[in-house]
């Protein structure tokens, strides 16, 4: 789009803005009401992250024109993802747009197919069925942290078998909140103080270096285990569960995981390649799975109408034996549960682009190298698209019903850096809540209601539930 049909007008500015800092103070003390205020602005708004502009597009129709049909113009990068490249590399979400993202994504793609994802959900339900089983009766639990532990361990077994040694995946859990939390304030902080010898700064340096020499064992594991031939006819859990046609192939390769997928293609991929990428799959995965799931968690608190709907769905589909993998198909309700959290939730609230010319937004000049925001976030608790977007209302998404609404879901973005894993977010989602509305008829919060608290996802402040077996 080198020319608007409308004429040029300039970009309107964010009310707010101070010096040096630009409007980061309210990106970090208010995220939310800052940039969902920002639509009554214009189409596109010009805030500063530090002194640096960028550019929030407000409108779904421009953040599609940026994401897909002008997506050339609008290249993947930008302040949020030069941070992360610090910290995953040149991973699949990081990497510039390009030959090498072309080739990356052209190889990682069998991975996450909707068929090779199946080989792995009855591990996973074996994996969050066994968590989930363990956690005390009536006791306040940490949602948020249990989700990320929960969502943490299915990821491992589908990525790198059933044999993941305890002591790495404990390193992993107790290094990422802390890595994410400050990449997300080297975000809004000019980059010359991210780069001063400060104790904040030097932390984060240990801990990324820490998780790559985590990540290596991950791999160097998975190439050992590789290498020995999978035991043949395992005895499986859900088997003994009463799984009626327990998929073959998964008793075959009881050990593998998907992250095989790249091992075999080894060649194409250097060691820190490899590295760059599990940790990309990593970060991607599992806080924004955790944070939806923590999210529907709460919302069945608050609505036990939806909560039963969704039991009374599981009973039928189970008809008095455990959830099994085929059964993940035949439960559309939880699907709509899952994606209404998904809207409300985010999980993504600031994402970046750059862009690469002086190029016209809906009317707007944006110059060269600029900066430019989208925001999920936004777009999915705009009113004009989601009528009374705070309502939890899950049947938005019901089968036939209000198809402009998948117009401003960006929730897993758009285009050619569209999420990856979606597929695979959807089933793991799945298996978390069913297997965990199975384990515990009963659920209640024990906390305040949380409040949202903006890092790289929307996630809960503080939010506790007990779970009762009768
Ligand atoms: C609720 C769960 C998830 C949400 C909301 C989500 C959201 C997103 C979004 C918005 C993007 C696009 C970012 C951009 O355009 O710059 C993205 C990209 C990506 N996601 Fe996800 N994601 C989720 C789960 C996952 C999972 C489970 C995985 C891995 C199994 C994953 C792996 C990735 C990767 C590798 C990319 C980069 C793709 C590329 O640039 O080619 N995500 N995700």
């Amino acid at each position: 789009m080198t020319a608007s049909p409308t004429p040029v007008a300039p970009v309107p500015t964010a009310p707010g803005g101070l010096p040096l800092i630009g409007h980061a103070h309210l990106l970090i003390r208010t995220p939310l009401p800052f940039i969902t205020s920002l639509r009554e602005h214009g189409s596109v708004v010009r805030i500063r992250l530090g002194p640096t502009p960028a550019y929030v597009v407000t409108d779904p129709v421009l953040t599609r024109t940026v994401l897909v049909t002008e997506a050339a113009h609008f290249a993947k990068g930008g302040k949020i993802f030069d941070v992360l490249r610090g910290v995953f590399g040149e991973g699949l979400a990081t990497v510039a747009d390009g030959d090498a993202h072309l080739r990356n994504r052209r190889l990682m793609q069998p991975m996450f197919n909707k068929a090779h994802i199946a080989t792995r959900r009855t591990a996973m339900i074996d994996q969050a069925r066994s968590m989930v089983g363990a956690w005390e009766e009536d006791q306040a639990l940490d949602v948020f942290s249990n989700m990320n532990d929960v969502t943490l361990a299915a990821f491992l077994v589908a990525l790198f078998g059933t044999d993941f040694p305890a002591n790495l995946q404990g390193e992993f859990t107790a290094l990422m909140p802390p890595l994410m939390k400050e990449s997300i304030r080297q975000t809004v902080l000019p980059s010359w103080v991210t780069r001063l010898p400060l104790p904040a700064n030097r932390a984060h340096n240990r801990r990324i270096a820490r998780l790559r020499a985590v990540i290596d064992q991950a791999i160097d594991h998975r190439s050992t285990r590789s290498a020995s031939t999978p035991p043949a006819n395992v005895h499986h859990p859900a088997e003994a569960a009463g799984c009626p046609h327990k998929d073959p192939t998964e008793t075959e390769h009881e050990h593998a995981g998907l992250f095989d997928t790249l091992m075999a293609a080894e060649d194409q991929f250097t060691r820190r390649q490899l590295q760059d990428e599990a940790i990309t799959l990593m970060n991607a995965a599992i806080e924004t799975t955790a944070t939806a799931l923590a999210w529907t968690l709460y919302e069945l608190t608050r609505h036990p109408d939806i909560e039963q709907r969704l039991r009374a769905e599981l009973a039928a589909v189970c008809d008095g034996r455990p959830l099994c993998q085929e059964d993940l198909d035949k439960l559309p309700y939880a699907r709509q549960v899952l994606q209404e959290a998904v809207r409300k939730y985010g999980p993504a609230w600031m994402v970046t682009r750059k862009a690469t010319r002086d190029v016209d937004l809906g009317g707007h000049r944006i110059p060269r190298g600029a900066d430019v925001v989208w925001s999920p976030y936004l777009h999915q608790n705009d009113p004009a698209h989601f009528p009374e977007p705070a309502t939890f209302d899950p049947d938005r998404w019901a089968y036939g019903r209000a198809p402009s609404t998948r117009d401003s879901f960006f929730a897993f973005g758009d285009g050619r850096r569209k999420c990856i894993g979606e597929n695979f977010a959807w089933v793991e989602m799945q298996i978390i809540l069913a297997t965990l509305l199975e384990a515990w008829p009963r659920l209640r919060l024990v906390s305040r209601p949380p409040r949202a608290e903006t890092a790289i996802t929307i996630k809960p402040d503080k939010l506790a539930l007990a779970f009762g077996a009768s």
